[in-house]
């Protein structure tokens, strides 16, 4: 049986507009998964699958945009797993120089190299009974590449420097904001060891993609900073709402997050209203009408783009809502299933995979 909370945050993820006012704990415990919030049914895919696999042990590979919250989801995998009290260890293979990596990821013995006045101990090695998280695979050299590849099957390496094998008991989890298949096309990645990381895939949605969920993320970034923060704001407006849902999020949740704390921190108390946003994101929406904020601005709109986001963002609404069940869809919009079927081909809406 589900109380009212639930209830509230249900409809919240139905609407991308504002439902009532949320608690911070409430909404952490029912819709959150170790901080990841979601409700949409992407992200609903994503928890269910991050429950069935935490246990097995198998590679997983997390995919998305920058900001989609790979790094998150690795870590709710780690805590949700019967490793949760190892080490959760995560390297970076994008920010560390080619030299230095490998010796961060397998160590190296004392006078490996100039500079290596004692021995070190790699990522892999600090990891022993947990997970390691190898952030940004997509961008680690092909030489580096042979060697993971090898702790991959075989779960050993050697220090740099070192002639002793060195065991580890560890569960890999890689991610990468870059599509690796292309990658393996162009010859920049290695098809063994892409195989050998694409057991479990995760796509991570982007929110452009998700945007029933901007008013639950948006809600609860406002909750968790007036906890943080001592501020009191009281929420967002739904004008507001209406332009962070037509906004194109290149840097996803991420991004929305650091806005709504630009906008907490600088508003403080009262209600972040349309005004409130930046100039960029409302003027964006000069096309994204909404049937609550039908202005005309005094330099005009071009009614057929207004027309059509409109309408394309309707028609995402109602799929979501109904499961993506064409039928039932049309029924809520109140048009021919053919006519809903031929707006989603020209609007190239997609379910999430
Ligand atoms: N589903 C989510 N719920 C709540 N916060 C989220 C969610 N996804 C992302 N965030 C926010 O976005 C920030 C970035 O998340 P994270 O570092 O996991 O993204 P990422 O996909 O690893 O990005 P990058 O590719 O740039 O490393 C987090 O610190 C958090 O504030
Ligand atoms: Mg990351």
């Amino acid at each position: 049986m589900q109380n009212d909370a639930a209830l509230a945050n249900e409809n919240a993820a139905d609407s991308p507009v504002r439902s009532t006012s949320y608690d911070l704990e409430q909404m952490l415990e029912q819709n959150g998964y170790m901080g990841v919030i979601g409700k949409c049914r992407c992200m609903n895919q994503v928890f269910q699958l991050v429950e069935r696999v935490a246990d097995s042990d198998s590679t997983i590979l997390i995919n998305g945009e920058t900001g989609t919250g790979k790094g998150m989801v690795a870590k709710a995998i780690h805590k949700r797993s019967y490793r949760s009290n190892k080490p959760f260890v995560s390297i970076n293979c994008g920010a560390i120089p080619e030299n230095l990596l490998e010796s961060e990821l397998f160590g190296h013995v004392k006078g490996a190299f100039t500079g290596a006045t004692a021995a070190k101990t790699g990522k892999f090695e600090i990891a022993n009974g947990g997970t390691i998280f190898l952030d940004e695979i997509g961008d680690m050299s092909p030489d580096l590449q042979v060697k993971v590849l090898k702790v991959l099957e075989e779960r050993e390496f050697e220090p740099v420097g070192g002639c002793k094998s060195v065991k580890v008991d560890v569960r890999i989890i890689a991610a990468t904001h870059r599509d690796l298949e292309e990658q393996v096309q162009k010859g920049h990645f290695r098809e063994d060891l892409f195989y050998r990381l694409y057991v479990i895939p995760i796509q991570l949605p982007s929110l452009k993609d998700r945007i029933t969920d901007i008013g639950l993320l948006a809600e609860y970034f406002v909750q968790k900073l007036n906890h943080e923060k001592g501020t009191r704001i009281s929420g967002v407006s739904q004008d507001a709402l209406n332009h962070l849902i037509h906004h194109h999020w290149p840097g996803n949740v991420r991004e929305l997050a650091n806005l709504m704390e630009r906008l907490v921190v600088l508003k403080g108390e009262g209600e972040i209203g349309q005004d409130d946003l930046p100039e960029k994101i409302k003027s964006e929406t000069q096309s994204g009408l909404s049937a609550h904020s039908i202005e005309l601005s005094p330099d005009g709109i071009c009614l057929n783009t207004a027309v059509s986001e409109f309408e394309k963002n309707l028609i995402y609404q109602s799929l979501e809502k109904t499961d993506w069940v064409k039928n039932k869809a049309a029924k809520l919009l109140q048009v021919k299933r053919t006519t809903l079927v031929e707006k989603i081909k020209r609007y190239e809406l997609h379910k999430c995979a």
